[in-house]
């Protein structure tokens, strides 16, 4: 049994992934919905929205995310985008994070504040499911690809798995076995990070 902090050093951005694991597709999907129950949010608001694709549904999503990219991206961000895709493709699957906008505009919060809240309410869970993933020996990483509710970026997105039209993709978590020595993390000097007064 690992401490929280022992966890969260765990927790690193992790791109060869694989499918070794001892957890089966439930036990994962059973994490991640209790720790996405347990995120807190901006007046209890509970606005973010989790689709879990594992198997052909995440080698979909990446298969479109790679048509799309190709033609966006330019020079050594498209081989960089590739290693990503392939990664993703390779592991075990992919968690989308979604905020619903109907549920956002329930808030009693406007403008930036609204915006600034529906920004942290999905960081929360963006956090709480890498960790989850992370206590289960996966590896994570996150990305952004189509990103754009006003744009239409991720409109084949929520087409391709049938989501309400008001879902704004805000993130993709592909996870699996981790394949790769992870390098040392830089780290800025805590005094820095954060002051002690009493
Ligand atoms: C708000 C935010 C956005 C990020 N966006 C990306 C991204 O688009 N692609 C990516 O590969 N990593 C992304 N990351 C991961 C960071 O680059 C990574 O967490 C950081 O370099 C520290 O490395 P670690 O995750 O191994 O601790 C993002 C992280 C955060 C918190």
């Amino acid at each position: 049994m690992s401490t929280f902090v022992e966890l969260a050093e765990k927790r690193r951005s992790v791109y060869a992934l694989g499918t070794d694991s001892k957890y089966t597709q439930k036990d994962i999907e059973a994490r991640i919905r209790e720790v996405v129950k347990q995120v807190p949010t901006a007046f209890n608001s509970q606005t973010t929205r989790i689709v879990v694709l594992f198997d052909e549904a995440s080698t979909k999503f990446w298969d479109h995310i790679y048509d799309v990219q190709k033609n966006v991206l330019e020079g050594g961000m498209v081989d960089w985008m590739n290693g990503v895709v392939t990664g993703a493709k390779n592991g075990i699957g992919t968690v989308l994070f979604f905020e619903d906008r109907d549920a956002v505009k329930e808030m009693p919060a406007q403008g930036a504040r609204e915006e600034a809240y529906k920004q942290n309410n999905n960081a929360n869970a963006q956090y709480g499911v890498w960790l989850a993933l992370a206590e289960m020996n996966l590896g994570a990483s996150l990305q952004h690809f189509n990103v754009g509710y006003e744009q239409g970026f991720d409109k084949a997105t929520k087409e391709m798995f049938n989501l309400p039209a008001s879902y704004e993709m805000i993130a993709q978590m592909p996870f699996g076995s981790i394949e790769q020595e992870l390098s040392e993390k830089e780290h800025i000097d805590t005094d820095v990070q954060v002051k002690v007064f009493s």
